[in-house]
């Protein structure tokens, strides 16, 4: 018997995640493992990019969601979805991360009855494994989105995969029974490592000519700082100070983008430079070359960490405390005298850091072998 795993994903970090758990899977004859993307992005900046830059194989399922009000996007996700487990019976549904597509797909699988039924832990099972690479993360902050999205997904599951020792004693706490939950690391890690080479050879500083300068790197996109016109006037008017010091480059994202049009803000381009958001390889260079990275990105806070580059969060609470406790990161919050000092620290004294436990590239082969073992027997 080979194990059916479909795996999803929808969104920008959803990629860098499902690919070393596809790798994995496919070195391993026991498992079938499916792609479906939900396209929730969809923009070739935000979806197709990644698939080259990490080489993941096409998708065997596209639903092409697209973009929509919460409920609306992940509803229609839940709509188009359910006909794929028909067709697909698989044994196990594998979410990662935080995303509208994350709860969708597990809430649709968590009622799906199976034509027939597999053996599941002594027993036998009719409702595919729902899975969750990256549980337990908490912010502890219920307007955002993704904290509704992660309790829930967590809520649901059957194997839970966290990436970060806190995460256990939140799903303890939670009353997630122990023998389901699997400490293996960080799976978006793995990604960075085993990219890390190709993306020494971007040529991007040299496109955007930063070559030979120094820059500071910043991402934005939480709807907290970015859909509020006064918080996003705020936020960027303490940036733009800091630029008189260091030039920064901006990738902008979409939602970004849209907010930033309307909000009558120029940022001046001695002293920033604008993109596109731009594909992994290239936001790697940019991020291990850059002397402070400023950002409300949850994935970058742990990335940075890793790279050892300085990195201050834009935002007033992280559901990734450990970039804090051993890494590089310095929650700033969002109020303009914070940021400063942050910043100030981060480009005179930064904090070496160190790398959390288990991130070490090899997460994806962890969580593999240990489904491996709970499917065998
Ligand atoms: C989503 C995730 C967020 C994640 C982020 C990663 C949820 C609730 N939010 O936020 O956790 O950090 O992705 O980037 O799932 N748009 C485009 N092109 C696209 C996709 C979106 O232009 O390919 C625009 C649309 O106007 C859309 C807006 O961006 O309405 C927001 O997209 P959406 O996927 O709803 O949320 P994100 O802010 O991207
Ligand atoms: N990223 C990228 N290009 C960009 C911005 C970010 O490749 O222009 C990568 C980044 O390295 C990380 C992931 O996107 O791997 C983080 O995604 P995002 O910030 O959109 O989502 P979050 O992690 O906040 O959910």
């Amino acid at each position: 018997m080979s194990v059916k795993i479909l795996c999803i994903a929808g969104a920008r970090p959803n990629f860098m995640k499902i690919a070393p758990l596809l790798r994995a899977f496919s070195s391993e004859p026991f498992f079938e493992p499916r792609l479906l993307h939900t396209g929730q992005h969809y923009d070739d900046k935000l979806s197709r990019i990644f698939f080259e830059d990490l080489r993941i194989p096409r998708p065997d399922v596209e639903l092409e969601v697209g973009s929509g009000s919460h409920a609306a996007q992940t509803a229609e996700i839940m709509r188009r979805f359910e006909p794929v487990l028909r067709d697909e019976q698989p044994h196990a549904v594998l979410v990662v991360g935080d995303v509208n597509s994350t709860i969708a797909c597990a809430l649709v699988t968590a009622k799906f009855q199976l034509e027939s039924p597999f053996a599941w832990k002594q027993g036998t099972r009719r409702r595919p494994v729902i899975i969750h690479v990256e549980a337990g993360l908490r912010s502890f902050d219920d307007d955002m989105p993704e904290e509704v999205n992660r309790k829930l997904t967590d809520a649901i599951s059957d194997v839970l995969f966290v990436s970060d020792p806190a995460g256990i004693a939140h799903l303890r706490r939670e009353g997630v029974p122990s023998d389901r939950v699997f400490f293996v690391g960080n799976v978006m890690i793995d990604t960075l490592l085993s990219a890390r080479d190709r993306a020494m050879q971007s040529q991007v500083l040299v496109e955007l000519g930063l070559a030979g300068r120094a820059h500071g790197l910043v991402t934005l996109h939480r709807p907290s700082n970015v859909d509020d016109p006064s918080a996003l006037r705020e936020i960027l008017t303490t940036l733009d100070s800091l630029a008189c010091e260091l030039p920064l480059v901006f990738p902008i994202h979409p939602r970004t983008r849209g907010r930033l049009q309307g909000l009558g803000f120029t940022l001046d381009p001695h002293r920033w430079i604008l993109t596109d958001p731009v594909g992994y390889l290239d936001f790697l260079k940019l991020m291990a070359t850059a002397r402070v990275v400023l950002t409300d990105s949850g994935g970058v806070q742990e990335e940075t960490t890793v790279l050892g580059v300085p990195c201050v969060t834009l935002r007033e609470n992280t559901e990734r405390p450990v970039t804090m406790e051993e890494g590089t990161n310095i929650l700033a919050g969002t109020q303009p005298s914070r940021i400063r000092e942050a910043f100030t620290q981060a480009m005179t004294a930064p904090r070496t850091g160190r790398v959390p436990q288990y991130w070490d590239g090899q997460a994806a082969v962890r969580v593999r072998d240990i489904l491996l073992g709970l499917f065998r027997s």
